[in-house]
Protein backbone atom coordinates (compact mmCIF):
# COMPACT_ATOMS: atom_id res chain seq x y z
CA UNK A 1 0.00 0.00 0.00
CA UNK A 2 1.10 3.61 -1.28
CA UNK A 3 0.55 6.69 1.01
CA UNK A 4 1.20 9.92 -1.42
CA UNK A 5 1.69 12.93 1.05
CA UNK A 6 2.16 16.05 -0.98
CA UNK A 7 2.03 20.07 -0.33
CA UNK A 8 3.65 23.11 0.38
CA UNK A 9 6.42 23.99 2.51
CA UNK A 10 6.13 23.63 5.80
CA UNK A 11 2.49 22.68 5.64
CA UNK A 12 3.21 19.46 8.13
CA UNK A 13 3.69 16.72 5.55
CA UNK A 14 7.09 15.82 7.34
CA UNK A 15 5.65 15.04 10.82
CA UNK A 16 2.26 13.72 9.10
CA UNK A 17 4.11 11.16 7.17
CA UNK A 18 6.55 9.76 9.96
CA UNK A 19 3.76 9.65 12.77
CA UNK A 20 2.00 7.32 9.89
CA UNK A 21 4.66 5.63 9.22
CA UNK A 22 5.22 4.51 12.55
CA UNK A 23 1.84 3.63 13.29
CA UNK A 24 1.22 1.44 10.32
CA UNK A 25 4.66 0.33 10.56
CA UNK A 26 5.44 1.15 6.86
CA UNK A 27 8.63 2.49 5.28
CA UNK A 28 8.81 6.50 4.86
CA UNK A 29 10.92 8.48 1.98
CA UNK A 30 11.28 12.24 2.63
CA UNK A 31 12.02 12.86 -1.02
CA UNK A 32 12.63 16.64 -0.59
CA UNK A 33 15.85 14.83 1.29
CA UNK A 34 16.69 14.25 -2.04
CA UNK A 35 16.56 17.40 -4.18
CA UNK A 36 18.51 19.15 -0.60
CA UNK A 37 20.74 17.05 -1.13
CA UNK A 38 21.98 17.08 -4.74
CA UNK A 39 21.88 21.18 -3.72
CA UNK A 40 23.89 20.98 -0.84
CA UNK A 41 26.28 19.05 -3.20
CA UNK A 42 26.34 21.73 -5.84
CA UNK A 43 26.61 24.32 -3.23
CA UNK A 44 29.52 22.20 -1.22
CA UNK A 45 31.20 21.54 -4.41
CA UNK A 46 30.74 24.69 -6.37
CA UNK A 47 28.81 23.28 -8.95
CA UNK A 48 26.46 26.12 -10.87
CA UNK A 49 22.70 25.76 -10.32
CA UNK A 50 22.28 26.38 -13.75
CA UNK A 51 24.65 23.26 -14.95
CA UNK A 52 21.71 20.84 -15.92
CA UNK A 53 24.36 18.06 -17.34
CA UNK A 54 26.84 18.56 -13.92
CA UNK A 55 23.19 18.39 -11.81
CA UNK A 56 21.76 15.57 -13.01
CA UNK A 57 25.71 13.67 -12.66
CA UNK A 58 25.57 14.68 -9.02
CA UNK A 59 21.11 13.63 -8.92
CA UNK A 60 22.21 10.22 -10.18
CA UNK A 61 25.76 9.41 -7.93
CA UNK A 62 23.53 10.19 -4.79
CA UNK A 63 24.56 8.00 -1.98
CA UNK A 64 22.81 6.96 1.47
CA UNK A 65 25.55 9.26 3.07
CA UNK A 66 24.41 12.38 1.17
CA UNK A 67 20.93 12.36 2.77
CA UNK A 68 22.52 11.94 5.98
CA UNK A 69 24.43 15.91 5.98
CA UNK A 70 23.73 17.97 9.00
CA UNK A 71 23.00 21.07 6.61
CA UNK A 72 20.26 19.94 4.41
CA UNK A 73 17.47 22.17 6.42
CA UNK A 74 19.92 25.26 5.95
CA UNK A 75 18.02 28.10 4.67
CA UNK A 76 20.63 28.26 1.82
CA UNK A 77 20.32 24.48 0.65
CA UNK A 78 16.27 25.19 1.17
CA UNK A 79 16.44 27.74 -1.66
CA UNK A 80 19.07 25.73 -3.99
CA UNK A 81 16.56 22.62 -3.98
CA UNK A 82 13.99 24.13 -5.04
CA UNK A 83 16.22 25.49 -7.86
CA UNK A 84 17.77 22.24 -8.63
CA UNK A 85 14.22 20.72 -8.38
CA UNK A 86 12.80 22.46 -11.39
CA UNK A 87 15.41 21.12 -13.90
CA UNK A 88 13.90 17.94 -15.78
CA UNK A 89 17.07 16.19 -15.73
CA UNK A 90 17.31 16.02 -11.76
CA UNK A 91 13.37 15.17 -11.61
CA UNK A 92 14.04 12.32 -14.17
CA UNK A 93 17.37 11.27 -12.58
CA UNK A 94 15.60 10.62 -9.10
CA UNK A 95 12.44 8.91 -10.38
CA UNK A 96 13.28 5.59 -10.20
CA UNK A 97 14.62 5.68 -6.85
CA UNK A 98 11.25 7.39 -5.74
CA UNK A 99 9.01 4.54 -7.56
CA UNK A 100 11.29 0.99 -6.14
CA UNK A 101 11.41 2.52 -2.67
CA UNK A 102 7.27 2.73 -3.21
CA UNK A 103 7.13 -0.07 -5.11
CA UNK A 104 9.19 -2.37 -2.82
CA UNK A 105 9.52 -0.48 0.39
CA UNK A 106 12.49 -1.65 2.33
CA UNK A 107 12.92 -3.71 5.50
CA UNK A 108 10.22 -6.01 3.65
CA UNK A 109 7.36 -3.53 5.19
CA UNK A 110 3.45 -4.09 3.87
CA UNK A 111 3.89 -0.26 2.47
CA UNK A 112 5.18 2.89 2.27
CA UNK A 113 4.81 6.34 2.83
CA UNK A 114 6.05 8.89 0.72
CA UNK A 115 6.41 12.50 1.01
CA UNK A 116 6.94 15.72 -1.41
CA UNK A 117 5.13 17.85 -4.43
CA UNK A 118 4.68 14.97 -7.25
CA UNK A 119 4.39 12.05 -5.34
CA UNK A 120 0.41 11.71 -5.83
CA UNK A 121 0.45 13.47 -9.42
CA UNK A 122 3.94 12.10 -11.14
CA UNK A 123 5.78 9.51 -8.79
CA UNK A 124 3.19 7.30 -7.91
CA UNK A 125 -0.34 8.32 -9.59
CA UNK A 126 -1.29 4.93 -8.93
CA UNK A 127 -0.81 5.20 -5.08
CA UNK A 128 -4.36 3.91 -3.36
CA UNK A 129 -4.16 6.82 -1.06
CA UNK A 130 -3.23 10.32 -1.34
CA UNK A 131 -2.88 13.35 0.59
CA UNK A 132 -2.66 17.66 -0.14
CA UNK A 133 -1.26 19.07 3.47
CA UNK A 134 -1.61 22.82 3.31
CA UNK A 135 -1.74 25.80 5.20
CA UNK A 136 -2.04 29.52 4.96
CA UNK A 137 1.49 30.99 4.17
CA UNK A 138 1.16 32.85 7.25
CA UNK A 139 1.27 29.78 9.33
CA UNK A 140 3.55 27.62 7.49
CA UNK A 141 6.26 30.69 7.45
CA UNK A 142 5.73 30.96 11.40
CA UNK A 143 6.16 26.84 11.83
CA UNK A 144 9.64 27.05 9.50
CA UNK A 145 10.87 30.01 11.71
CA UNK A 146 9.94 28.13 15.17
CA UNK A 147 11.80 25.54 13.70
CA UNK A 148 14.82 27.15 12.66
CA UNK A 149 15.15 29.11 15.35
CA UNK A 150 15.93 25.68 17.72
CA UNK A 151 19.01 26.13 15.75
CA UNK A 152 19.92 29.45 15.20
CA UNK A 153 18.34 32.36 17.61
CA UNK A 154 18.79 34.84 14.98
CA UNK A 155 16.59 33.55 12.35
CA UNK A 156 14.29 36.14 11.07
CA UNK A 157 10.64 35.86 10.49
CA UNK A 158 10.16 38.41 7.39
CA UNK A 159 13.20 36.19 5.19
CA UNK A 160 11.79 32.86 6.31
CA UNK A 161 8.42 34.14 4.75
CA UNK A 162 9.86 35.83 1.76
CA UNK A 163 11.88 32.77 1.24
CA UNK A 164 9.08 30.54 1.65
CA UNK A 165 6.75 32.42 -0.50
CA UNK A 166 9.82 32.72 -3.27
CA UNK A 167 9.79 28.61 -3.01
CA UNK A 168 6.59 27.80 -3.21
CA UNK A 169 6.04 30.31 -6.25
CA UNK A 170 8.89 28.12 -8.13
CA UNK A 171 7.55 24.85 -7.27
CA UNK A 172 3.88 25.69 -8.36
CA UNK A 173 4.99 27.27 -11.77
CA UNK A 174 7.72 24.92 -12.59
CA UNK A 175 7.25 23.12 -16.35
CA UNK A 176 7.73 19.87 -14.81
CA UNK A 177 6.36 18.18 -12.12
CA UNK A 178 4.52 21.37 -10.75
CA UNK A 179 3.02 21.64 -6.83
CA UNK A 180 -0.43 20.88 -7.20
CA UNK A 181 -3.09 18.76 -5.50
CA UNK A 182 -3.59 15.12 -7.82
CA UNK A 183 -7.29 14.89 -8.71
CA UNK A 184 -8.05 12.42 -6.16
CA UNK A 185 -6.12 14.20 -3.15
CA UNK A 186 -8.08 14.61 -0.14
CA UNK A 187 -7.17 17.99 0.64
CA UNK A 188 -6.19 18.76 4.52
CA UNK A 189 -5.93 22.27 5.79
CA UNK A 190 -3.79 22.51 9.06
CA UNK A 191 -3.98 25.82 9.56
CA UNK A 192 -6.15 25.45 12.31
CA UNK A 193 -5.13 21.84 13.80
CA UNK A 194 -3.02 20.71 15.94
CA UNK A 195 -0.70 17.78 14.74
CA UNK A 196 -2.86 14.87 16.33
CA UNK A 197 -5.55 16.71 14.92
CA UNK A 198 -4.12 16.32 11.43
CA UNK A 199 -2.89 12.44 12.26
CA UNK A 200 -6.43 11.70 13.34
CA UNK A 201 -8.35 12.89 10.48
CA UNK A 202 -5.35 11.43 8.02
CA UNK A 203 -5.36 8.03 9.61
CA UNK A 204 -9.21 7.84 9.22
CA UNK A 205 -8.55 8.71 5.31
CA UNK A 206 -5.75 6.02 5.20
CA UNK A 207 -8.23 3.54 6.97
CA UNK A 208 -10.98 3.76 4.69
CA UNK A 209 -8.49 3.65 1.96
CA UNK A 210 -6.90 0.18 2.79
CA UNK A 211 -8.21 -2.65 1.20
CA UNK A 212 -9.62 -5.55 2.99
O1 LIG B 1 10.44 20.71 4.18
P1 LIG B 1 9.95 21.57 3.05
O2 LIG B 1 8.51 21.33 2.73
O3 LIG B 1 10.31 23.00 3.21
O4 LIG B 1 10.79 21.15 1.77
P2 LIG B 1 11.14 19.71 1.21
O5 LIG B 1 9.90 18.86 1.15
O6 LIG B 1 12.33 19.18 1.91
O7 LIG B 1 11.54 20.07 -0.31
C1 LIG B 1 12.59 20.95 -0.64
C2 LIG B 1 12.40 21.37 -2.09
O8 LIG B 1 12.55 20.21 -2.92
C3 LIG B 1 11.02 21.93 -2.44
O9 LIG B 1 10.97 23.35 -2.37
C4 LIG B 1 10.79 21.46 -3.85
O10 LIG B 1 11.25 22.40 -4.80
C5 LIG B 1 11.63 20.23 -4.00
N1 LIG B 1 10.84 18.99 -4.03
C6 LIG B 1 10.26 18.62 -5.22
O11 LIG B 1 10.35 19.33 -6.20
N2 LIG B 1 9.61 17.44 -5.33
C7 LIG B 1 9.49 16.63 -4.26
N3 LIG B 1 8.85 15.48 -4.40
C8 LIG B 1 10.04 17.01 -3.02
C9 LIG B 1 10.70 18.21 -2.92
Amino acid sequence: MIIAIDGPAAAGKGTLARRLAAHLDFAYLDSGLLYRAVAARALGEGVSLDDDQALEALAEALRPADLERPDLRAPAVSEAASRVAALTPVRQALVDFQRSFADSPPGGKGGAVLDGRDIGTVICPYAICKLYITATREVRAKRRWLELRERDPAAIYDRVFNDLVVRDERDETRKDAPLKPAADAVIIDTSALTADAVFAQALAIVEAARPG
